[in-house]
């Protein structure tokens, strides 16, 4: 330890710490406290990050892209424990509702050019044995008649759920205090390695924390930890999305029943209706490094898009407009498990799909931490498959 730091209150340390108190940080430390590991995470801020601009939605099936077929399995393999999840955390919480909400989606075509690209999507659905319906223009809006008269056709995947981050985050960070989980909220700035292992990390504050165990789960930030040897940083980076919340008044519901997204001159806009009257209308994609700005050109555009799509919009009150950064990695597939720096283990790199992948996420990394072993479903997400790609490159 460095002369200048202090110990924590824990003196002795603990089993695991968690770097990072977004929805992945706290459920991997919810998870590890509930197997029995004393358990500390360290975030300046518990229960903020992405999922406080996320829109939730659980789209395994409608946001499925042509070589992601691995991703689809773990996709659906969480997808399919939410229900169970979302019952587990209520209790596990005291009481808090994530607003698991199985509502379904339904991605339309505005144009031509759109209604081939989901015919495709479609049939990529089939090939992958997936449940989704095609629906003529008219069939789409009986079943949303707030839809825009033009829309030309859709696919109705009853499957593809929601939920509300936000909710999410605080069910959470309440299981994980009612689980003995100890919070440090500060920032973790730098990694400790003892012999070749990792030992814990050093608070911005000075004060140091040892653990048996480490885990990075600091989103598009666990690619910058110092200390951490370059050989194992993760290589995550930020893409902003911006998104908007409108308020649907109580005289003008139900105004959407489902999810309704569509692609619009190539650019993705999704639509996710709560129950309490919210309207989450998202979302942009932009590599813009580490800038939050929310622009009016991407207020703009996404206010464009969605009036194409439900022109009824327009009336709403705009509530809230935000932007938060994905995690991704180069094959837009997380990062999952341990290290080739023992001790080290990273549940990062979600990308599109870290609320999808909240319960699979806390599931798997609290196994590794127990047993040492990566569950067969993770196996394809292990950190060493960039770790080979960087040694290939070398050669
Ligand atoms: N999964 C939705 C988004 O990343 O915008």
């Amino acid at each position: 330890m460095l002369a200048s730091t202090r110990r924590s209150p824990g003196e002795r340390g603990s089993d695991v710490l968690v770097i990072g108190g977004g929805i992945i940080g706290l459920v991997t430390a919810w998870r590890a406290a509930r197997r029995g590991l004393r358990t500390a995470l360290a975030d300046p801020a518990p229960g903020g990050g992405a999922a406080q601009v996320a829109a939730g939605m659980l789209a395994a099936v409608t946001e499925l892209h042509y070589g992601e077929e691995t991703l689809l399995g773990l996709n659906l393999a969480s997808a399919a424990r939410y229900p169970e999840f979302a019952a587990e955390l209520a209790e596990a919480s005291g009481g808090l509702d994530i607003g698991f909400r199985t509502c379904g989606t339904l991605a339309v075509a505005l144009d031509a050019d759109d209604r081939a690209h989901l015919r495709e999507l479609h049939a990529l659905q089939r090939r992958c044995g997936l449940e989704s319906e095609w629906l003529t223009g008219r069939e789409c809006r009986r079943l949303e008649p707030m839809l825009a008269p033009g829309v030309r056709g859709g696919l109705r995947v009853d499957g593809d759920h929601q939920v509300d981050p936000r909710r999410l985050a605080a069910a959470l960070l309440a299981a994980c205090e009612r689980a003995g989980v100890v919070f440090h909220r500060v920032r973790a700035e730098r990694l400790t390695v003892v012999r070749d292992r990792a030992a814990g990390a050093e608070l911005a504050d000075g004060t140091a924390l040892a653990a048996g165990q480490v885990v990075l789960a600091a989103g598009s930030l666990s690619g910058r930890l110092a200390g951490v040897p370059p050989e194992v940083l993760p290589p995550v980076r930020p893409v902003k999305g911006q998104v908007l919340r409108l308020t649907v008044p109580p005289a003008y519901a139900p105004f959407l029943q489902r999810t309704v997204r569509a692609v619009v001159r190539g650019s993705h806009v999704y639509l996710v209706p709560r129950e309490n009257g919210e309207l989450v209308v998202g979302a942009t994609s932009e590599e813009q490094g580490w800038d939050t700005t929310v622009t009016a050109g991407g207020v703009y555009e996404l206010l464009r898009d969605a009036h194409e799509l439900v022109p009824g919009i327009t009336e709403l009150p705009l509530t809230e407009t935000r932007a938060g950064l994905r995690p991704a990695s180069p094959d837009n597939a997380p990062l999952l498990g341990p290290t080739a720096l023992p001790g080290l283990h990273l549940a990062t790199g979600h990308y599109r799909n870290g609320v999808l992948l909240t319960p699979l996420t806390g599931e798997v990394l609290a196994e590794v931490l127990v047993s040492g072993e990566l569950p067969e479903v993770a196996r394809p997400f292990t950190p060493f498959r960039f770790s080979a790609a960087r040694e290939e490159s070398l050669v």
